[in-house]
């Protein structure tokens, strides 16, 4: 019997319709569009607006135009991961959250937090329980609604981040396409450089958290941007090596959008020119988990059976990761 990959066989995306532009943030921090265009090639972001909506709302989105897409029912599904950093509530599960609101009634859900590189720790778990034969129909949602966690007096996190996510359909594929390889990587000394520091059970929500903006990202950019630099085109390098990929084999790198220069820093040292790296961040900045997804839907046109992409990321924890996946299907 030929050996089962797991292959995404649709994609989706969704971000909401209002657009924070660096134009805007002028007026509300001391910034200006050029720092923030020259620092970190954004241009704009999007901001989730509404009482009660959280980021459910945004896979719960993405995953109706994914199904609609693939021509199957919710009642398809097996399993759903939700990847989020900015689950709708501490428990519980945001994936069980989208399930409901989709009418998944035959799925079980469960998040996944691992910040920026959640996405690709999703998609390497969803894989397994399709390798092992366990489920052929998995959705791993990749979606943030990081306007909830910032601070938009703090002009060095509020020009960064923005709202968004999409979705991938995972299914068994017996050609030998899909994912290939991952290699996943976490560091939790990393925690002190970027993290939220109260609403967690160390530090549950009291008044004066609240006072001090506790609840907020914590980052410090540069720090994060040293081992964010180094990481990803490690991890990156260290995957085509390990499977014998040369650049020219390489039809697409799919980088986390945190920054355009950790984004172009990796691609240089994986030899990849710049036509080749999917890039949206001067679009919607960094929607954390959502940033790979909404980068293979923008995409999707131009992708095509046997194409290699490699996928990597970096973010808080520290964790960082890449994937090495045939692409599977020609879009019709
Ligand atoms: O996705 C999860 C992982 N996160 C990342 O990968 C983010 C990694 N870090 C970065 O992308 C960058 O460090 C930032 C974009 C966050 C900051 O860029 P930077 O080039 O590292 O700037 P910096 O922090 O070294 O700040 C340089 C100067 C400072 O002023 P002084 O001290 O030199 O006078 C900042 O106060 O720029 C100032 N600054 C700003 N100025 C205008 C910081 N933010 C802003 C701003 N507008 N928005």
């Amino acid at each position: 019997m030929n050996k089962i990959f797991a292959a995404i066989t649709a994609v989706n995306a969704w971000v909401p319709e209002y657009r924070l532009t660096n134009e805007v943030l002028e007026t509300m921090v001391d910034t200006t569009d050029e720092w923030i265009l020259t620092r970190t090639g954004i241009r704009e972001r999007r901001i989730l607006k509404g009482e009660g909506q959280g980021t459910s709302e945004i896979g719960a989105n993405a995953v109706k135009g994914l199904l609609e897409k693939r021509g199957i029912e919710a009642t398809d599904i097996d399993l759903l991961i939700c990847a989020t950093t900015t689950p709708d509530m501490q428990f519980p599960a945001t994936a069980n959250i989208i399930c409901d609101k989709i009418g998944a009634v035959n799925a079980f859900g469960f998040d996944i937090n691992a910040a920026c590189s959640g996405f690709i720790y999703a998609m390497t778990t969803a894989a397994k329980y399709i390798e092992s034969g366990m489920y052929d129909k998995v959705v791993v949602v990749g979606a943030d609604k990081m306007s909830s966690i910032i601070d938009y007096t703090d002009r060095t996190t509020c020009v960064i981040f923005g709202d968004g996510g999409g979705a991938v359909l995972l299914e068994p594929n017996t050609e030998g396409l899909g994912i290939i390889d991952s290699i996943l990587k976490s560091d939790g000394a990393g925690r002190v450089h970027l993290h939220q520091k109260a609403g967690g059970s160390v530090k549950p929500a009291s008044h004066e958290t609240v006072n001090a903006k506790e609840h907020f990202v914590y980052q410090e950019g540069q720090a994060v941007f040293r081992f964010a630099v180094t990481k990803m085109a490690d991890v990156a390098e260290e995957i085509m090596k390990k499977n014998n990929l040369a650049s020219e084999e390489i039809a697409w790198l799919v980088p986390h959008q945190a920054n355009k220069r950790i984004i172009d820093a990796t691609a240089r040292r994986m030899g990849i020119s710049d036509e080749k790296v999917m890039i949206n961040i001067q679009h919607y900045g960094n929607t954390t988990n959502g940033t790979i997804p909404l980068c293979l839907w923008e995409w999707e046109d131009q992708l095509h059976k046997n194409d290699n992409l490699i996928i990597a990321a970096f973010g808080g924890g520290f964790t960082w990761g890449a994937i090495y996946l045939k692409w599977a299907y020609e879009k019709k």
